[in-house]
């Protein structure tokens, strides 16, 4: 039996990400969990910002900003700068975090990070009280130590990386769990 509830928010499991805007000065994070890649050619990712807080307005003044996918090594940080604004407090001082310089833009990736995307504001809007930001994806940073094969960006070691999972509705955090199969692979099986 299946039960309905109406048009409701729920979605899991979501990447607990960590957008920094500003500049090394000047830096605030803001933990997103309504973030997804959009297209690959050219790469971009949108993410779902709140009108009310500090962010939404310094991306749209600045024009870019960096996405950091938070492990559960800094599970305590990544909720603090989600239950704290930057209109009140300097987050990297207060969680600990630490800034470092991007390749292409002024806004800072996160170190404690270990992939880290420098996007430029390529298109945006409002949907309902939401703002919706597109970022084009300038440039990757990955740990070295989190690849399987360091020469391959897609050769992620999902376990070393250890990311932290937030799933919505029941708002906890949650790790990955074991590898079930090979996607784009196990389908075949299926066909005639
Ligand atoms: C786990 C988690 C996920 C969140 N995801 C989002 C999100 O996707 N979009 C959003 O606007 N706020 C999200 N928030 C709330 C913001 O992080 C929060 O409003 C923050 O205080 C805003 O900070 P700022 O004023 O410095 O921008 C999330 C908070 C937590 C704890």
């Amino acid at each position: 039996m299946k039960t309905t509830f109406g048009p409701k928010k729920i979605m899991f499991p979501c990447p607990t990400s960590l957008v920094v805007t500003g500049n090394m000065e000047n830096a605030n994070i803001v933990t997103i969990a309504w973030v997804s890649l959009l297209t690959s050619q050219p790469p971009t990712l949108g993410i779902s910002v709140g009108q009310k807080g500090f962010s939404g307005e310094a991306i749209k003044k600045n024009k870019e900003f960096t996405v950091n996918i938070a492990t559960i090594e800094i599970m305590k940080q990544a909720d603090f700068c989600g239950i704290t604004s930057g209109k009140d407090i300097d987050k990297f001082k207060e969680s600990g975090l630490t800034k470092m310089p991007s390749k292409h833009i002024q806004s800072p990736i996160i170190k404690e990070c270990p992939l880290n995307f420098e996007c430029k504001l390529v298109d945006s809007g409002i949907v309902g009280r939401t703002n919706h930001f597109v970022g084009e994806i300038l440039e990757v940073h990955i740990d070295t130590d989190k690849l399987k094969d360091p020469e391959n960006y897609g050769s992620i070691d999902i376990d070393a990386f250890n990311p932290l999972i937030y799933i919505g509705g029941v708002r906890e955090y949650r790790k990955v769990g074991e590898k079930v199969g090979d996607a784009y692979q196990i389908g075949k099986t299926l066909k005639k």
